[in-house]
């Protein structure tokens, strides 16, 4: 009996087999001596289907912690996987509170406020709200601004649905949030967020969308220890060997989640700042990193 256990999202074609984008994680938790389990995403995130999303997985006979690894899923979507994981004696490392603790920016705030650029939120549900979001964005003054859902921006479209240079520009700021909304569409997470903009250290402007890279890290944290510390961008040269990680392993030891990441930025300033913080079973692992070694120190990082 394996005592850990990765569960990975199944290719939608062949659901017997890891989906492909995985591939390569599936392979080194295999290497690793994790055990593996697969759900079906496309059930996990159809209301009429999810009952059979994890139906390949047989009930075990003791409790074993699993960890997913795999596309988002709102908070509701991943609470109903855990208690389907639950029922076969499989236990998420996160709970549903934990998972939303990381995943909703809104939610971050209270772990990483002292130390991420100041940020306002507003649930969107209709137009008044864009309109009550537009009015608390006037703190920002004449001030550039960036905007996100809960979850994720657009920023690859920078500079039509993320950058605002002067959050008082009205038409600029509405074209922007409208912009933002069209783009995500029905996959908008719960509302959207302004964030104060901040000059960040250079590292070079993405090859296909133009946008600028900056000089970012994203930490992992397992059991509230660092896994690992690792350049964000596949492209772009990285001038500081590795950031000065001890007070991000100090403010880990607060955020209420057993497996996130935390994305710091280096400013023009030199200060280092948090950008987010993601659930760490749905946080990419940055393209330059060995799954192997990703996979090692997760297994370091859980108990025996
Ligand atoms: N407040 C900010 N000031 C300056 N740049 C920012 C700020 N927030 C984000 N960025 C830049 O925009 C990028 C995307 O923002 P992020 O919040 O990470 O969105 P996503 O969830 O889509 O990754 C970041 O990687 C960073 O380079
Ligand atoms: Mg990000």
């Amino acid at each position: 009996m394996k005592s850990h256990f990765i569960l990975f999202c199944a290719n939608p074609i062949n659901p017997t087999e890891v989906d492909e984008d995985f591939s390569n994680e599936f392979l080194a938790a295999k290497e690793l001596g994790f055990g593996s389990l697969l759900v079906n995403f496309e059930d996990l995130t159809n209301e009429a289907r999810v009952s059979f999303a994890t139906k390949r997985i047989r009930t075990a006979d003791q409790v074993s912690q699993v960890i997913y690894r795999g596309w988002m899923l709102t908070p509701k979507q991943y609470d109903v996987l855990f208690n389907q994981l639950l029922a076969k004696n499989y236990q998420l490392i996160n709970t549903a509170r934990e998972y939303q603790n990381c995943h909703y920016l809104p939610d971050s705030l209270q772990f990483i406020e002292s130390r991420t650029p100041r940020t306002i939120y507003q649930r969107i549900e209709n137009e008044q709200n864009i309109s009550d979001l537009i009015e608390k964005t006037k703190m920002f003054g004449n001030s550039p601004v960036i905007i996100k859902d809960y979850v994720k921006s657009e920023k690859h479209h920078w500079h039509t649905a993320c950058f605002v240079e002067n959050a008082n520009d009205q038409l600029k700021l509405k074209s922007s949030l409208d912009k933002l909304m069209e783009l995500r569409g029905k996959h908008l997470n719960e509302g959207i967020v302004v964030r104060a903009y901040v000059d960040l250290s250079d590292l070079t402007t993405h090859s296909k969308s133009g946008m600028p890279l900056k000089e970012e890290y994203r930490l992992f944290f397992c059991n509230h220890q660092l896994l690992g510390a690792y350049p964000y961008w596949e492209e772009g040269e990285y001038k500081t060997v590795q950031p000065d990680l001890n007070e991000w392993i100090t403010l880990a030891k607060q955020v209420e989640s057993n497996f996130f990441s935390m994305d710091i930025a280096k400013t023009k300033s030199g200060k280092w700042i948090v950008i987010e913080l993601g659930d760490g079973q749905v946080a990419g692992i940055p393209d330059r990193v060995e799954k192997q070694l990703f996979y090692a120190a997760l297994k370091k990082l859980l108990p025996m």
